[in-house]
């Protein structure tokens, strides 16, 4: 039986969040270990480039990344991970989709629109301020990371579905013109992940800094979960578990038994003192083992790397052969054969 090729890549701009935890990280790993399946995940580092101008950033959000994929227990025997840099390919096979892909496509990207449309909004100001030709290509480079491997599903969120179109596009309009050599990729959104909010009420997410780090220290855990914004009912007033921060994370933690059980809680007005409290050792008790080992990773970097370079054999044992026969497909080969 062939495996179905699952691939996915997190960009490596941020401190892994709880939010990426409960909505990404943790259902990847999971399935990381399904024998159906062959999953290639990767550190998208060259993705970082088109938002952060920081090379001391990009290099430890790397780490972080690596060593919270590995403290979480990624089963690197069935998964492949490796870092999208390590794989010089993706780029090659970048300009041969660049070539094929009309820029009318590009055009109609979800982030470079909204780019164009906020400079609209500013009287005055030339429509491409601040857009670089990276913002405008990245679907493209995101092809090409599917591509390379012939992923069939990328799991992704909401905002990403378009590329994954996109990439379908590129490589029907590539297997038209020089003959088929690619799958044609499916997004799949993934059924168990759960949308944390954040400290604000609003999605948690790293572009409104009101993330809580998924491995931050017991005492600073603690601490950000009190700092989650609730409403100023009292302890006794009954409450609504709908919409409510402390409630949305505590489910993504708990089982059925135990959240109808706090839902009866907030009916019979559980303090929100005490609720930070019961989702701090929810959390805690879940994270606490794997927060060890990334300390003990984040420590040893040698030996990410290992994995990461073995990870990254592992991809180009794929990638080499198949670059020779795209390069063959376009004209660019040696002149005697
Ligand atoms: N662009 C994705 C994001 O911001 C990350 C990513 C890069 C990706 N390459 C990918 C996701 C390929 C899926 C497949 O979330």
């Amino acid at each position: 039986m062939t495996k179905s090729i699952v691939l996915t890549g997190i960009t490596t701009t941020g401190t892994p969040h709880l939010g990426n935890y409960a909505g990404a990280i943790r259902p990847a790993i999971k399935a990381s270990k399904d024998e159906q399946v062959r999953p290639f995940y990767f550190l998208a580092d060259y993705h970082a480039l088109i938002k952060c101008n920081e090379p001391a950033r990009v290099k430890q959000s790397s780490l972080e990344i690596a060593a919270t994929w590995l403290a979480l227990g990624l089963d690197t025997s069935n998964a492949v991970f490796y870092r999208q840099s390590d794989v010089p390919e993706i780029l090659e096979l970048t300009w041969m989709l660049t070539c094929v892909t009309a820029k009318g496509l590009m055009n109609r990207a979800h982030a470079y629109k909204a780019a164009v449309a906020e400079n609209e909004e500013a009287e005055g100001t030339d429509p491409d301020k601040g857009i670089t030709m990276g913002l405008f290509s990245y679907p493209i480079l995101m092809a090409a990371d599917i591509l390379m491997f012939n992923a069939n599903k990328v799991p992704v969120g909401k905002d990403q579905i378009q590329h994954i179109e996109m990439a379908r596009d590129i490589a029907a309009r590539f297997n038209h013109i020089y003959g088929e050599h690619f799958a044609l990729p499916e997004a799949v959104l993934e059924e168990n992940a759960a949308t944390l909010l954040g400290l604000d009420g609003r999605k948690m997410s790293k572009s409104y800094n009101n993330t809580i780090p998924l491995f931050e220290p017991e005492k600073k855990l603690r601490k950000l979960i009190n700092k989650i914004k609730t409403n100023s009912l009292e302890p006794g007033e009954p409450k609504d578990p709908e919409g409510c921060t402390l409630f949305g994370i505590y489910q993504a933690f708990a089982n059925h038994h135990e959240v109808d059980a706090i839902r009866q809680r907030y009916a019979e007005g559980i303090g929100w003192g005490e609720m930070k409290q019961v989702l701090f050792e929810k959390i805690n008790d879940e994270i606490a083992p794997a927060r060890e080992r990334y300390e003990a990773l984040i420590a040893a970097p040698e030996h990410i790397e290992q994995q990461l370079q073995e990870g990254a054999e592992k991809a180009r044992a794929i990638s080499r052969p198949f670059i020779q026969q795209l390069r063959a497909a376009v004209g660019i080969s040696g002149l005697a054969g």
